[in-house]
């Protein structure tokens, strides 16, 4: 724990100097009761840490240190964590380094009076985002491949999380092409993208179709194997409260996608992405003559074997059940260690791929573009 707090405290110095400041403060006060030094005071919140993660298994170094921010930020969110909220700027506060000492004893005073309340957030809830700013990452393949016929689409999104990826289309956006041409859509949270790379012209253009693309959407189904519901305040609780508090503008962001997203229908399905796939189209889910399939940032998750049962499941549904239907898949995601890229595709953070029937019962995969992990710049790669 001690080391995971030190990693942690690490990797927020150059983007959170709040969170550098927290993760620090908290292996100090494990490291003080590994030495046999533990604060007296905190003896209840060290007992109900263990009790809470006692039977639970973490894979990932980063998640006990993330759930024990995310369950002050939470308390902060609440408004049961005053002492936090002037150093915290989702409630209006702001921090500098310099008040490191002030921030350590307001997170100890809420440790030590907190700590029960923060047993559910401990316990049951896993390190779970998600992130609104991916939508033209799989809408500019979508609108370049649906422009042609402009069939009625079924949408389906692998590892949807809350969903909030699924209504993209509704956000608001204003796109600046490669010849300061610029592109605007009104709708909230409201994201500023450029579009470079021989392909933007075209991809820019595409974008006045977005409207009608929207009102061709007539099914939005959610896959995650563990949905969040954001009509339930304690999930969209989750959400807000692993938003990191001097992020503000991220939150706000969030919030804005919610409440967006309760404009529309839409359906959850709970289950591994594979399952998902295989149950959606024997229950012949889609009665469009297009089906999309997208995911971002969630089939990273999966390891080869895993990812081959993907690939392999979509190539058998498009081949199979769907034949009749256009249907295209669209990934968001970092390359994999195996992938075999052209050079344009290479040294890239994440890439957008587009794989569709390649004629003899395979999937063949086309590199659409690249961008962050959090796009504000889009490189639409040639022929895209
Ligand atoms: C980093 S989040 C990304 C969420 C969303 N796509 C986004 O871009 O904000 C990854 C999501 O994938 C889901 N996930 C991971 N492995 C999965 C699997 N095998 N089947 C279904 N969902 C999975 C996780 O539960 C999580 O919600």
């Amino acid at each position: 724990m001690i080391d995971d707090l030190r990693l942690q405290a690490d990797y927020c110095q150059k983007t959170s100097p709040l969170y550098a400041a927290l993760y620090t403060y908290l292996a100090a006060l494990y490291q003080d009761r590994a030495d046999g030094r533990a604060d007296p005071d905190l003896q209840g919140f060290f007992e109900t840490v263990d009790q809470c993660w006692g039977g639970r298994r973490f894979t990932a170094w980063f998640e006990r240190p993330l759930l024990l921010a995310g369950a002050l930020h939470e308390q902060a969110l609440w408004g049961h964590a005053p002492a936090l909220s002037p150093f915290y700027a989702s409630c209006g506060g702001f921090f500098s380094p310099s008040q490191s000492n002030a921030y350590g004893q307001a997170v100890r005073q809420v440790l030590r009076e907190r700590h029960r309340a923060m047993v559910p957030f401990l316990s049951q809830e896993t390190i779970q985002t998600n992130e609104t700013s991916r939508g033209l990452a799989w809408l500019l393949p979508l609108l370049t491949h649906w422009q042609k016929a402009r069939p009625a689409v079924t949408l389906i999104e692998l590892g949807c999380s809350a969903g909030l990826g699924l209504v993209a289309d509704g956000y608001g956006y204003r796109v600046h092409g490669p010849s300061e041409q610029i592109w605007a859509q009104e709708g909230d949270p409201k994201f500023e993208v450029a579009l470079c790379g021989p392909g933007a012209d075209h991809a820019l253009a595409l974008l006045a179709d977005m409207p009608a693309l929207s009102a061709a959407i007539r099914a939005r189904i959610g896959c995650d194997l563990n949905p969040l519901d954001c009509r339930q305040e304690n999930q969209k609780r989750i959400l807000e409260a692993l938003i990191w508090p001097d992020n503000a503008p991220r939150l706000a962001r969030l919030r804005a996608a919610i409440k967006t997203q309760d404009q529309y229908d839409l359906c959850f399905e709970r289950g591994d992405m594979v399952a998902c796939v295989k149950h959606l189209s024997a229950r012949s889910f889609a009665d469009t003559p297009m089906v999309v399939l997208f995911n971002t940032v969630a089939s990273c998750y999966l390891d080869d074997d895993h990812y081959a049962a993907l690939r392999h499941a979509i190539g058998a549904v498009f081949n199979g059940p769907w034949a009749d239907k256009d249907c295209l898949w669209v990934e968001f995601e970092m390359p994999r260690t195996d992938e075999d890229l052209p050079d344009y595709a290479q040294g890239q953070e994440q890439l957008i791929k587009l794989h569709r029937l390649d004629g003899q019962g395979g999937l063949q995969t086309d590199y659409f573009g690249a961008a962050m992990a959090h796009p504000t710049e889009i490189e639409i790669f040639q022929g895209a």
